[in-house]
């Protein structure tokens, strides 16, 4: 009997006790909460769907707080899983040690395929390195050069200071300077790879110009669009009806595509005219060398203008506003930029200029570290691996590393992560005692993965710089840029294929006096 009761009780307090330090042990080693649930079928799919317009935000802050940066993301039946990393070793693994283990992948090169066809953005192995090859010497010193002062320069001066000037002119005149500097990107990227000038920016749009802009970014938001299917079934259903979001796609590329062959048509008879000597722009290169495919040739330049368009553009989007909140840091770049100015010899050419522009360059750094212009990356995994930091990776599965995270993991660029502070890539260098000229300090390119890094690193990092420091002298020295926003308001970050602000980023342009 007193043998019974013990037995109770000893039940009654043991069983509660085991599940009390059996909680307390699973508390300890599960990881965090805030990883999504995942459930047979659907996977994540239904908290992926609710957190749909904070992806950026929403897988950073999960990224972020997982121990080793990284954390996998179950999608539904159809869907391969989604593995996100921030963690620059296994970012050097995947970009570098072993690179051709990750690719563009089945699952991203049937979604943009309608779209970009086997250009540079959708091709992997022989037809990549193909691409890479013959567009490479577009970005040597030389063809650079010459970008800044034939394309930079002049739509700088002849496009882009005339309608801030107009703007300047009437104080209640307002500037969706998101657009002004996409219509720039999009004049300069035509001009690097069709050689031709659509005249995007100015003040009296011609409609042949409008139309393939427009086209060009339906074509981009449309396919982008197959991605959050719920499976890939659904567009593929939709696409062999011709129905809804699928007929409009169709109706854009369509247009797309039909606007660069009659520009490839033109310049092959440009080309024929000056027997063959022309290479001045992408599209000559590729005909040039003996690529007649007009498909072909269609979808190479079309990859070119999506990488050039919106990039510079969201960069400097994000950089004028981070600018109008830091008042120090402009007038910083306005002392580099007007000493630029001074100090060059007539003979100093404005590709040197913008060598010397040191403190705008980590300005730009710190700004698409905190933006950046191409948020989130992904590649599929050829066969099975591992990551340095043990995480198991099937053939099949996705991987994604996260720039937007990247900037914002705070062992790597300390507590203050959240602040723009150029001078986190800056050093003064030493002068007769006291504090001489700024000097840049780079970061690795794993760690700062913005131009993403390794074989596939971006072919326009050089281009790009030197066009976002053009525009900037050239702003800064006339003009002041002032967002209209609404008092405690921030802008909100969004990702279309690139990045963007929503909704624009209204601006008053307000001329500096003496200029
Ligand atoms: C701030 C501006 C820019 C940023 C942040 C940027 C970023 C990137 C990133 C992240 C990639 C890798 C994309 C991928 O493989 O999925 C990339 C690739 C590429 N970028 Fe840029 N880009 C910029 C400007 C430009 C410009 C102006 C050009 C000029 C045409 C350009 C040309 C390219 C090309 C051709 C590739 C493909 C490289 C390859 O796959 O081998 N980019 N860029």
């Amino acid at each position: 009997m007193y043998i019974n009761f013990l037995n109770s009780v000893t039940f009654c307090i043991a069983i509660p006790l085991f599940y009390f330090i059996l909680s307390i042990f699973k508390t300890l080693i599960t990881p965090p909460t805030n990883l999504p649930k995942s459930y047979p079928v659907f996977g994540s799919f239904f908290t992926i769907l609710r957190n749909k317009h904070r992806y950026v935000q929403w897988t950073a802050e999960i990224v972020t707080s997982t121990p080793n940066l990284t954390f996998s993301l179950y999608r539904t039946i159809g869907s391969p899983v989604l593995i996100i990393t921030a963690n620059a070793a296994n970012v050097r693994h995947i970009l570098k040690s072993n690179f051709s283990n990750y690719v563009k992948g089945d699952y991203f090169t049937t979604n943009m395929r309608d779209f970009l066809g086997d250009g540079i953005f959708n091709a992997d192995g022989d037809t990549w390195k193909l691409q890479r090859q013959v567009s490479s010497h577009e970005f040597n010193t030389k063809s650079l050069r010459k970008f800044v002062e034939t394309a930079v320069d002049s739509e700088i001066s002849g496009r882009l200071v005339p309608v801030m000037k107009l703007a300047a002119g009437d104080k209640t005149h307002q500037l969706d300077f998101q657009d002004i500097l996409q219509r720039f990107a999009f004049d300069n990227i035509c001009r690097i790879a069709f050689g031709y000038d659509p005249a995007y920016l100015s003040p009296s749009l011609p409609p042949e110009a409008e139309k393939f802009a427009v086209a060009f970014q339906k074509a981009i938001e449309l396919s982008r669009q197959r991605f959050a299917s719920i499976t890939p079934y659904y567009w593929k259903i939709k696409k062999a009806l011709n129905f809804g979001s699928e007929k409009q796609l169709k109706i854009a590329v369509d247009q797309v595509r039909e606007f660069a062959k009659e520009i490839i048509n033109r310049k092959k008879k440009q080309l024929l005219i000056q027997s063959g000597h022309s290479d001045e722009d992408i599209l000559s290169r590729f005909l040039v060398s003996g690529h007649s495919d007009e498909d072909f040739v269609a979808d190479i330049v079309i990859s070119f203008i999506l990488a050039g368009r919106d990039t510079t553009s969201a960069a400097l989007t994000w950089f004028f506003w981070l600018l109008s909140k830091n008042p120090k840091v402009e007038a910083e770049i306005f002392i580099e930029v007007n000493k630029d100015k001074s100090s060059s010899s007539e003979l100093s050419s404005a590709y040197d200029e913008v060598k010397d522009m040191v403190y705008t360059h980590g300005c730009l750094c710190e700004a698409m570290r905190l933006y950046p212009p191409v948020p989130v990356d992904t590649k599929a995994a050829l066969n099975d691996d591992v990551w340095p930091d043990g995480t198991v990776v099937k053939k099949g599965m996705r991987v994604c590393y996260h720039p937007y995270a990247m900037g914002r993991v705070e062992e790597v660029w300390g507590g203050d992560w959240a602040e723009f502070r150029p001078e986190r890539w800056l050093e003064r260098e030493e002068e007769g005692g006291g504090a001489g000229k700024w000097k840049f300090v780079g970061r690795d390119s794993y760690t700062y993965t913005v131009f993403q890094a390794g074989p596939r690193i971006c072919l326009g990092k050089e281009m790009a710089f030197i066009q976002m420091k053009r525009v900037v002298a050239g702003v800064l020295r006339r003009f002041r840029v002032v967002p209209v926003v609404v008092e405690g308001v921030e802008p909100v970050y969004v990702m279309d294929f690139t990045a963007k602000m929503k909704g624009g980023f209204p601006v008053k342009i307000i001329e500096r006096e003496g200029v």
